[in-house]
Formats: C-alpha cells, sequence, structure tokens
C-alpha cells in the first residue's frame, strides 16, 4: 500500500532533486578524483559547483518542512521509548529473525536512525566539500587545519562518498523487497491502496 498522503507531492519533489544532485555530485566528483576522460574537467568542476548548492537547498527546504506547513512531519521523526524498546525486534527483523519489524508509525526505528545519520552525513559532506571550495575563509581553514590540510581533507570528503554508495544501495535494495508501492508512488506518483477502499 502506498498513500500519497504518506509522500506528499513536495516530499517528493525534494527527493528526487536531492537523488539528482546526488548522481551529478557523484560522476562529477569521481572524474575531478580519476579524471577518466580527457578535457572534461571544467565541465565537471563547474556541474560539481551547481549540484554542491542544489543540494545543500533540498536538504534546508526538507528540514524546514518537518517543522512548517501543512505536511510538516515532524511526529513522523520522533525517536521515543517504543523506538528504543523496538530496536531489538527491527535488528532480529533484518535478520530474518522475525517476521515483523516494530510497528512505531511511518518509519521503524532503524529508518529513523538511518535518515537521520544520512542527514547528519550530509552536513558533514557539505562541510568538507566547502573546505575544499572556500579554504580561505576562516572558520574553513581552520577545518581544513583540524584534519590535516587540503589533501586529507579531500580524501575525507572522497570517503563519504563511498560511505553514500553503500548507504543508498542498503536504501535501494530495501525498497525494491520491501516497499515497491512506495518506489512507484515515490517517482511516479501512481497511488495503491488497500482493496477495501479502492
Ligand atoms: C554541499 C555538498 C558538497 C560540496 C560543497 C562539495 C564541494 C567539492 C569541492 C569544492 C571539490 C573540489 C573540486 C576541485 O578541486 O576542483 C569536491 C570534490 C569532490 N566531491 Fe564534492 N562537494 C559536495 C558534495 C559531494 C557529494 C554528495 C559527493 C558524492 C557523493 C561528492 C564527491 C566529491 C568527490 C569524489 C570529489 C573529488 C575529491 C578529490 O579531490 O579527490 N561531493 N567537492
Amino acid at each position: 500500500m502506498a498513500l500519497a498522503s504518506e509522500h506528499p507531492l513536495s516530499h517528493r519533489i525534494l527527493h528526487g532533486l536531492h537523488l539528482l544532485c546526488m548522481i551529478v555530485l557523484s560522476v562529477s566528483g569521481f572524474y575531478i578524483h580519476y579524471p577518466f576522460a580527457p578535457g572534461l574537467m571544467g565541465t565537471m568542476r563547474y556541474l560539481h559547483f551547481v549540484a554542491m548548492y542544489l543540494f545543500v537547498v533540498t536538504l534546508v527546504l526538507r528540514i524546514y518542512l518537518v517543522f512548517v506547513g501543512v505536511n510538516r512531519d515532524l511526529a513522523e521523526w520522533r525517536f521515543g521509548k517504543r523506538d528504543l524498546a523496538g530496536i531489538g525486534q527491527t535488528i532480529r527483523y533484518y535478520l530474518f529473525l522475525e517476521r515483523e519489524p516494530a510497528q512505531t508509525g511511518k518509519y521503524n526505528p532503524l529508518q529513523k536512525s538511518t535518515y537521520y545519520f544520512i542527514a547528519l552525513l550530509m552536513i558533514f559532506q557539505a562541510l568538507t566539500g566547502f573546505s575544499l571550495y572556500w579554504r580561505e575563509q576562516p572558520f574553513f581553514a581552520w577545518l581544513l587545519g583540524l584534519v590535516g590540510g587540503l589533501a586529507n581533507m579531500r580524501s575525507i570528503h572522497f570517503i563519504t562518498m563511498w560511505i553514500f554508495f553503500a548507504i543508498v544501495l542498503g536504501h535501494v535494495y530495501m525498497v525494491f523487497t520491501e516497499a515497491y508501492d512506495r518506489f512507484l508512488l515515490m517517482f511516479f506518483g501512481i497511488e495503491r491502496k488497500p482493496a477495501a477502499s479502492r
């Protein structure tokens, strides 16, 4: 089952834009690290610089929509006692030892934790990226100093890309094995209602 009310259009548009940014940033970033074809560095850097701003905008807007507007979904993101109590059951579920994950609303406790982690990772990647971009600005210069210089920061930014890849792989696997209906809704707006309410 997948209802449009669970994933309103504004959220779906931001999710799509975010995915687009991730693809552009990954391809262009990978090229900046390993220029696998000649003559594209200018274009790839340009694409990276455009997408990095959009990447930040999508994150800020999505966080804004958690708190504001008719579709605000703060309640879905609260991590309470029920979530804590449900972690064990949910881990067992993912290990194929339980029939159902803990029922804690729209997202189960591990989903919530993963999405929090992704948001933190996005902020982290933006900070490492802007340290490469605005390296003379005092705050970012300080961050560069903290990690031992530009070369280290580039490596951290690059390694973080691989952490994103690992998470996205898991995310896509879960979507196709657990929530194919939601994939249709998220990308194509196709709603599937339970048989009784069709
Ligand atoms: C707001 C977010 C981001 C900002 C501000 C940012 C900024 C930058 C900058 C300034 C560079 C150096 C470009 C150059 O030297 O010409 C860079 C390189 C790179 N970026 Fe990003 N980036 C961001 C997000 C991402 C994301 C999400 C990924 C991948 C998932 C990514 C992957 C890379 C890679 C692999 C490189 C090459 C690193 C290297 O030099 O080895 N970036 N980024």
